[in-house]
């Protein structure tokens, strides 16, 4: 196929070579009526396009603006708002746009619907274990309903970054370690918000955030540099980005940080090279919150005129509230006019952005006050916001079967303040959510308690607060109770952003309380509140069951209640491994295997510390059910394939107990002999199925061989000749079945390996 110009620019572009993209070639891919309005705006008009303010920080919306701020809007100084919502207010802010400015340019609303706008959902790394992309359409979708029913066009999600240190406090917002999980996340959400239409009233343009590798800044410090290879920045960081332009995402968001000293808001080789040239990309592209300005902190510009014209010339169109595109991008353009085609082009895609949501032709249809009142926190989405927080519980251990809890149960005693924490289950992302609608831990617990079962409840200490008077209490309380529910782990205020830990234990106050409960001897069982793995090897030496909850969203109470009282057996599985100890993190079980692979004798010298086990805690893809599953034989459709031919895996799965469980089936591929040493295990495929007791069901996966694809420059990945080893079991260190794939030639593709789908299916 003959390659594009733009192709062949960005091919350029990736070689190192100065090029322009034509600015003609880019704005004739826009519409006549967006091309028209280009024609007529003035410089100002233009920048105000590029311009995106704050209506307030999401804890105080303000969306009625001030007469000064409306001026600016009637002036064209303004082309977007974020952190405002509500129909009515800001009906009234479009209608200045509309009809008061001089072109007549509807405004773009937008913020950060992360998991839920007002049915607050599991936050993001809980989503992802579930490790279902469907329930995250589900969630995307009942978001969306509602934030535009609010007057909102545009999220800020999802959050797609890669993670593998979680010191880093962001790891809660995205979907964890793996590039192939993290890509299935990012497309499902992509779909969910936008929908089939995104002109439709109740679809929202969606974000994938923070291009490209915001997820591995050095030490897990937020902001921090990323210093990583290029061939990891495409294998592990790049493929979600690249599954979420797939599945139509209009929008995306630069990171912060640099990667090895080029600040991504800068970043003209990834932006308008590998994004927009190679992958086609044609959406808008934002800024971060100031992030222009700061490219001065980065130390690349002295003044704000050069940050703002390295940031445009690098693809950025919108900034988002340093108002240097504003204020000093002009002078910029003066002292360089080949500026003004990058300009034209940035105002065309937000220009098409806002087409594409259908403002121009029905600038009011967000704005429905009778929808508002009607569409939020109905009782179906409270009803899926309980199911798939359910879901999304991971069971990390359960000696004896001490989980799930039945009538037969007794007194049971819930300790911990968490249990009653309504904020923390709200997450760090909390849209409109508000903390009364919330079902608290101890509320759901109370609840749901089978009959004849007494719940009790002491706060101990309070994580946060040093105050330990009340362990008496729960001391008192756990040793006269047949079962203890300890609620333990991270009020929300410590994950999130800027909110990266150098210890990765509960805090003290919790450890405190644990040690105290646990000596009682009354069996205790953990319920983790939790935004990010931790380290708690004492907990999982000495606690009867864990179960991991991370922070659940509005019914948070109720689907811990539906876990803990056996309603839904778990099957939720790690989307990034807990360690022994703050000092074994980054870990992966994905690394390269090295020339001395771990060994657990430690006479041997080998890639590990000499002061722990070579394993995690818990693995990725962990995670315990109450019923049990065996695994038959894996089988190959066939011994060999060509480069591109497909081939079909299927592995049968046996509910060998006697009760209905869900189970994940995954799948993991080694490529044992390469040009280039590959990781140990890549997740490949997996399926969560529901096997009645007894009911064998046969998990088949759809592999190319283009999935093992090498990485050699943007849009060169190179398939090798050569076997490749399968393995299918329930977590990434429970492998129970193996096979082998002779690949029979050699192919080039264009597509990151781990950003292609494994089409799966149970029969
Ligand atoms: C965060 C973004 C967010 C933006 C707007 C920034 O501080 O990094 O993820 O979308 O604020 O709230």
């Amino acid at each position: 196929m003959k390659r594009s110009i733009k192709k062949i620019l960005a091919a350029m572009l990736c070689a190192g070579m100065t090029a322009v993209a034509s600015a003609q070639e880019g704005l004739e891919a826009h519409s006549q009526r967006v091309r028209g309005l280009v024609s007529q705006m003035t410089l100002e008009e233009k920048l105000g396009q590029l311009t995106q303010a704050a209506g307030g920080r999401s804890m105080s919306l303000n969306s009625r603006l001030t007469p000064d701020e409306l001026d600016r809007v009637r002036r064209g100084e303004v082309g977007s708002y974020l952190h405002v919502a509500g129909a009515e207010p800001l009906e009234e802010l479009q209608r200045v746009a509309v009809e008061e400015s001089r072109l007549g340019i509807p405004l773009l609303f937008a913020m950060d619907v992360v998991h839920g706008y007002r049915t607050l959902f599991p936050v993001p790394i809980g989503m992802a274990a579930s490790w279902d992309p469907n329930d995250w359409t589900v969630a995307a979708r009942i978001s969306a309903e509602e934030a535009t029913a609010s007057g909102l066009h545009w999220t800020f999600a999802p959050m797609i970054d890669i993670a593998r240190d979680p010191r880093w406090g962001r790891i809660v917002e995205g979907a964890g370690a793996d590039p192939y999980l993290g890509a299935r996340m990012a497309e499902a959400q992509v779909r969910g918000y936008q929908g089939e239409n995104l002109a439709a009233r109740n679809t929202l343009l969606a974000t994938a955030k923070h291009f490209g590798a915001y997820g591995v800044p050095l030490g897990g410090r937020d902001y921090g540099t990323a210093d990583i290879s290029e061939r990891s920045l495409h294998e592990i960081y790049l493929p979600p980005f690249h599954a979420a332009t797939r599945a139509g995402a209009g929008s995306m968001m630069t990171a912060f940080n640099d990667i090895a000293g080029v600040p991504s808001t800068a970043n003209e080789h990834l932006i308008d090279g590998v994004l927009r040239g190679v992958w086609e990309f044609d959406g808008l592209m934002l800024s971060d919150w100031n992030a222009i300005a700061e490219l001065i902190n980065h130390g690349i510009a002295s003044t704000r005129a050069e940050a703002g014209a390295l940031a445009l010339r690098a693809g950025v169109d919108m900034d988002m509230t340093s108002g240097v595109f504003g204020r000093e991008l002009a002078e910029a353009i003066a002292s360089d006019p080949s500026l003004l085609a990058d300009l034209d082009l940035a105002v065309a895609r937000i220009l098409t952005a806002k087409e594409r949501l259908g403002l121009f032709d029905a600038p009011y249809a967000y704005h429905d006050a009778g929808r508002e009142a009607s569409a939020l926190l109905t009782p179906d989405s409270r009803a899926e916001a309980r199911r798939i927080a359910a879901r999304s519980m991971v069971l990390l251990r359960n000696e004896n079967e001490a989980l799930p809890l039945n009538e037969g149960a007794g007194r049971i005693a819930v300790i911990g303040a968490l249990a009653e924490d309504a904020m923390t289950q709200l997450g760090s992302w909390r849209a409109r959510g508000q903390a009364e609608d919330v079902v608290t831990i101890l509320d759901g617990l109370r609840e749901n308690a089978p009959a004849g079962v007494q719940v009790e409840y002491s706060a101990g200490a309070a994580p946060g607060n040093e105050d330990r008077s009340g362990i008496a209490d729960a001391v008192e309380l756990a040793a006269r109770s047949d079962h203890v529910l300890l609620v333990i782990g991270e009020p929300y205020s410590l994950s999130g952003e800027a909110r990266s830990r150098s210890d990765l234990r509960l805090p003290q106050s919790q450890r405190a309380l644990a040690r105290a409960v646990l000596e009682t001897g009354t069996p205790v069982t953990v319920l983790l509140v939790t935004g990010r793995p931790l380290a708690i090897p004492d907990l999982a030496d000495r606690a009867d069951a864990i179960l991991n909850t991370w922070m659940l969203g509005v019914e948070a109470g109720n689907a811990v209640a539906d876990v803990v009282f056996g309603a839904v057996s778990p099957a939720g599985r790690l989307p990034v491994s807990f360690p022994r100890t703050t000092g074994a993190v980054p870990f992966t079980y994905s690394e390269n295997p090295a020339g001395r692979p771990a060994h657990p004798d430690l006479d041997r010298d080998t890639n590990r510390y000499i002061d722990q086990p070579i394993t995690p805690l818990y693995a990725f893809g962990h995670g315990l059910s109450y019923a049990r599953f065996e695994y038959g034989e894996l089988s190959v459709s066939a011994a060999s394939a060509g480069p591109d031919e497909t081939v079909i895996l299927s592995v049968p799965v046996t509910n060998t107990s006697g009760r209905a469980a869900d189970e994940v089936v995954q799948l993991y591929m080694r490529d044992p002999v390469a040009s280039i040493a590959r990781p140990r295990l890549e997740l490949r495929g997996f399926e969560r199925i529901t096997l009645e007791p007894g009911e064998t069901r046969t998990v088949r996966f759809e592999f190319r061989p283009a999935q093992a694809a090498i990485f050699r420059a943007p849009g060169i990945w190179d398939v090798e000749a050569g076997r490749l080893d399968f393995h299918a079991g329930a977590a990434s260190d429970d492998l129970r079945a193996s096979a082998s794939l002779e690949i029979g030639g050699t192919a080039q593709t264009s597509v990151p390996a781990a950003a292609i789908a494994t089409p799966g299916s149970s029969e």
